[in-house]
Formats: C-alpha cells, structure tokens, sequence
C-alpha cells in the first residue's frame, strides 16, 4: 500500500519513555519526515478499548498524539496473530502507517515471543504479515533488527522476502544483533544489502548510530537506503531533524546554541500540558537529555534531579 509522502529523508526513531507526542512534534517542526509512537503491547490496546467501550474514552487517550505530527506512525508488537489484527484495527482510524515490532530485545518483550524472538520464527511471521495487511486499510511496516548474535545475524534476510511477499511497504533496519543491545557499532553493510534484496517498491530504512548531520548523509550514500531513522542522536536533540535536512539540501548545517536548546525544552514543556500520559517523571528524564553538551550541564543536572515539580524544571531551564 502507498505510503503517506514524506517532506524529509531523516525519520525520528520509535523510543519508549522518550518519544511522547509533545517530543515528536517537536521533531516534526524541526522537520522529521515521519514520528514513530513508542512500541505499544497488543494486548493493552485491546484491554483499554474494552474499557473505553463501556465508558466515554477513545483509544487516543491511551495512545495520545496530534495533528501537527503528521505523518505519523503507530508501533504495534505482539505475538498472536489475531490479537495483533484486532489491534491493528483499533488503532487504523487514527494513524498513517502501523509499525510491526520485531527488533525489541527487552527480556520482557521476547520471552512473550514478540519483538526481536520473531526473527526466529519465519513461518508464524508470514501468517501474520499475509493477515495484517490484508486486514488493514493503511500501509503495514516493519521494523527489525539483523539476527540473534555475530554467527546468526542474516535472519533479517529471509524476513525481508517474508515482508515483500506479503505487502509490507517499508522497512527499518537497526542494524544490530539481539545480542549487541544498543552497544558496539551497527553493521551498515546490511542495510546495503537489504537494499539490494528487497524491490524498489519497498522503501528501506537505516537506521542505527546516526549521530550528525553528516553520518545521515554517509549512510544514505553508503547504502543507498531510501531513508535514515534516528533514536539516540535525537534525545534532547530535535534539532538535528532542520539540520540534516539543510546537510542534505545544502551541505552546511548551523549547531543550535544553548539559549535555543533551553528555549526548545520550554517549548516541550508548554506542548506536554496537552497530554495526561506524560508523566512528570519523562519530563524530569527528557530535561536531563536537553542538557547535554550545555556549558553547565551538569550543575544543571543536580538541579533537575532534585526537582519536584514542573515550575521547578521550568525556573532551571529559564
Ligand atoms: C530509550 C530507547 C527506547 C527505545 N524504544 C524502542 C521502541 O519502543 N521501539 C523500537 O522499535 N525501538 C526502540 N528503540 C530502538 C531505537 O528505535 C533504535 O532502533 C536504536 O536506538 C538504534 O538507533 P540509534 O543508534 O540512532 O539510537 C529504543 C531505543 C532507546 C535508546
């Protein structure tokens, strides 16, 4: 299925605890070209439509997000063919593209067989993929990572062939085995040859240790992907988003000051009133991220950690 246009190349990575809706618009008007929700079980969109059923909620207000984020993307995992359908279908109405999951190596997501264990079990993805897009008016998208540790790392391979045959219009590469977590160095020559397995008409996405402006542009001319995802350089960092986009545009990018940086985590604070699921604790989290490479960052840090209140981080931040 067509995939909704994208007004830039750099996508912001799905990250729990990190990625609210108020951070992803932030994303998007720096110029993201597609957010990504957090990974979401299931099972819990099933349970709380259940509830909202009986009551006077919608399913938006457990997974919250608005307009000015657009295109946006829902991330799905599961396990049981059915129930992934069933939420699949819940969440439809509301979002551009829904994510499948298979690249979360969290104990707790893969001893439920979902997440990253799904690249061992090939023949149970493609009865899920073939029901999931087939079920769904909206493009179905994967998101993976290589294999299991150093010896097993091609599974992505005949999972991408599964995902072709099957529909899915676009897939994201974290180029990093289970076993590698988030440490040691993700593997670009995959995505390169991800490129070169999949046809044209699936997009792909590298993403994996995407840092600057400049390694945006490296991996995308070293692998040839359509697109670069990126998680951990975004923390506290919407900037980045305006800024590999004039990279790419232009080949020269300006680094944001402090005073903009500060001015930006204000913003998020404003933008986060909007939203019952954002907890104090995230915010105090994504304060310490918008610290980072500050001149008095770690006094600053102290601070936040101690904080009780949003007035308190607000005052920090002013
Ligand atoms: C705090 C954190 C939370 C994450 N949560 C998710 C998630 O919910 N879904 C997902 O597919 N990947 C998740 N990831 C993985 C990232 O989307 C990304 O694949 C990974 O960080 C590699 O990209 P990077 O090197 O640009 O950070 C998470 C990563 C981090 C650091």
């Amino acid at each position: 299925m067509k995939l909704p246009e994208f007004k830039s190349k750099a996508f912001l990575a799905p990250m729990a605890g990190i990625t609210d809706p108020a951070f992803r618009q932030l994303c998007s008007e720096s110029g993201a070209g597609l957010v990504v929700t957090e990974l979401t079980s299931v099972h819990a969109i099933i349970a709380k439509h259940k509830e909202f059923e009986k009551g006077t909620g919608k399913i938006t207000d457990f997974i919250e997000f608005s307009e000015k984020e657009r295109p946006v993307s829902v991330q799905l995992f599961g396990n049981e063919i059915d129930k992934v359908v069933a939420a699949a279908k819940i969440v439809e109405p509301y979002f551009d593209i829904i994510d499948f999951n298979m690249g979360c190596p969290a104990p707790h997501i893969t001893s439920q067989m979902a997440g990253a264990a799904l690249l061992q079990k090939p023949d149970h993805v493609e009865k899920l993929f073939s029901k999931l897009v087939s079920s769904v008016n909206k493009p179905i998208t994967l998101k993976t990572r290589i294999g299991v540790n150093e010896s097993n790392c091609y599974l992505w391979k005949p999972i991408s062939k599964i995902a072709e045959n099957c529909g899915v219009s676009m897939i994201t590469l974290h180029s990093r085995t289970i076993k590698q977590g988030y440490s040691g160095k993700s593997d670009w020559k995959m995505i390169k040859e991800l490129r070169a397995t999949v046809n044209e008409q699936i997009s792909v996405v590298g993403n994996g240790d995407i840092k600057t402006p400049e390694d945006a542009k490296r991996m995308l001319e070293e692998t040839g992907c359509n697109y670069v995802m990126i998680g951990r350089g975004a923390m506290g960092n919407p900037h980045i988003f305006g800024q590999i986009n004039s990279h790419l545009r232009t080949g020269s990018w300006n680094k944001e000051d402090a005073t903009e940086k500060k001015k930006t985590f204000l913003k998020y604070l404003e933008l986060s009133k909007e939203y019952k699921t954002i907890t104090f604790a995230s915010k105090r989290t994504q304060a310490m991220q918008f610290t980072k490479g500050i001149v008095g960052g770690s006094e600053l840090r102290v601070k936040i950690s101690k904080a009780k209140n949003e007035e308190e981080l607000k005052e920090y931040f002013e």
